[in-house]
């Protein structure tokens, strides 16, 4: 049965008010899964949000042979690659999960094969896969492409260290090759490395469990390869917390809460934002794990911006699409320029229709002139961030709206309707 959330608008007025807890990182967590391949025994993790990506991750390792349960709560996970008996990530699966790529390479590096199917493009743009292909040659597989199947063998059954430099900075990328060199033979070097904070907490973990990696954080990152993982010690790996998630509710929060204070955040990994709030005139006091934020009133005039995506440290592509929410209540005009991504404009269209003035210039820059009220529309969640986005521009427009694939937000929000309902949002998960 496909459910949609059915919400009703605040008319501009914010409403919202009071705390919410953010969760563990969607981006952390698949990468901690994929990195149990590397172990000699299970991991156990804590802080795993409960959601749908999650859940196909843990399928995944099953379905290969591998054992992934809940401990007291479906936010402890306990995954033992141990079982897996074979080389090929479940296409079904696979296929659908962009995150799934990074089983690649600890599996190639673990068992000195691996096919997988092309992760294909989806509405944010085309995902290519030559930065893992050349890669594995590089480190002394050879790569064969029969249809939409790559069947990539390490000669000798070993990868060997390597030197590898990214033409674009690759966030899974740069996770699939740390992860191969701690079972490669040598030392393999990454430049032009990504450097989101979930890559130094994934590295912090593989470290404390007796891998040889450093750099990570920082363009480069080096890793000395040696013999399979041991998580140590009793104390669960805690999934670092969501700063994308934390971003969307700080975003809702400027546009739509008299005070909304979002707790359990690492500051720090989201300057960005805070930068960018702060220089438009949004009311921000921040703590050492928490952001309070408040809508200002119609007196207070938010300032127009040019929002350009970067890699990390720079404005997350991952909060483009809520921000463009906010800009649309911005006096003046406002530019989106997405660089990350070709197809992750799209959604704008749909803003249009709720009665944002949005002009698409070119797939990469749309132009958004405000402020502009916007009225309750049906919509489709083309993706989880442009799904969130819609839930927020809906929070606050006149009127009722209806968002339907909310599989899509599922992915990567748990319980989304739920705890926003918390701090006074009126939305509903209705069974279609
Ligand atoms: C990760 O995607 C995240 N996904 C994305 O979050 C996020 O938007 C993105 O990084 C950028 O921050 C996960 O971590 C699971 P990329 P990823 O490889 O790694 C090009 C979400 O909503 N490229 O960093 O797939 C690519 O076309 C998701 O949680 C190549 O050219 O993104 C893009 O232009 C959406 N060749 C750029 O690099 C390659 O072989 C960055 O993509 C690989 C990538």
């Amino acid at each position: 049965m496909s459910q949609y959330f059915v919400i009703r608008g605040s008319n501009g007025k914010p409403t919202l008010s009071g705390e919410i807890a953010v969760l563990g990182a969607k981006n952390a967590a698949l990468k901690a899964i994929a990195a149990s391949i590397l172990f000699d025994g299970p991991i156990r993790m804590e802080n795993v949000p409960d959601i749908e990506d999650v859940s196909r991750m843990l399928d995944i390792i099953r379905t290969m042979g591998g054992t992934a349960e809940h401990g007291r709560d479906a936010h402890h996970v306990l995954v033992d690659a141990r079982g897996i008996m074979t080389e090929t990530l479940t296409p079904e699966i696979a296929k659908r999960l962009r995150a799934s790529i990074v089983l690649t390479g600890p599996l190639l590096a673990r068992r000195g094969r691996v096919r997988f199917p092309f992760p294909g493009g989806c509405v944010i743009g085309e995902r290519p896969v030559d930065l893992f292909v050349e890669s594995f040659e590089k480190m002394g597989a050879t790569v064969r492409r029969s249809g939409k199947f790559f069947d990539v063998r390490a000669k000798k059954g070993k990868l060997h260290g390597a030197e590898l430099f990214f033409r674009t900075q690759s966030v899974t990328g740069t996770e699939t090759f740390l992860m191969a060199g701690v079972l490669a033979t040598g030392k393999t070097v990454i430049k032009n490395a990504a450097m989101e904070p979930e890559i130094v907490w994934l590295a912090d973990i593989l470290n404390a469990s007796g891998a040889h990696i450093t750099g990570a954080g920082t363009p480069t990152i080096t890793i000395i390869g040696g013999k399979p993982l041991k998580q140590k010690g009793s104390k669960a790996f805690r999934v670092v917390p969501d700063r994308i998630e934390a971003g969307s509710f700080l975003v809702l929060g400027a546009l739509a809460a008299k005070e909304l204070t979002v707790t359990n955040i690492i500051p720090e990994h989201l300057e960005s934002l805070i930068e960018t709030l702060g220089y438009m005139g949004v009311a921000i006091e921040r703590r050492s794990n928490s952001l309070t934020v408040r809508a200002s009133g119609r007196a207070k005039k938010l300032l127009p911006i040019v929002l350009k995506t970067h890699e990390y440290p720079g404005f997350p592509t991952d909060l483009q699409a809520p921000m463009t929410v906010l800009l649309t209540r911005a006096a003046g005009e406002s530019m989106v320029f997405e660089t990350i991504f070709e197809g992750r404009l799209n959604y704008t269209e749909s803003l249009g229709r709720m009665g944002a003035n949005v002009t698409m210039m070119d797939q990469h820059r749309v132009l958004i002139k405000g402020p502009t009220r916007l009225s309750g529309k049906r919509m489709e969640s083309p993706d989880l961030r442009a799904g969130l986005a819609f839930v927020i521009a809906a929070i606050v427009a006149s009127g009722n709206s209806e968002i339907h694939n909310i599989y899509n937000i599922d992915r990567g929000y748990e319980r989304i309707e739920e705890r926003l309902r918390t701090i006074g949002a009126r939305i509903e998960r209705v069974e279609a």
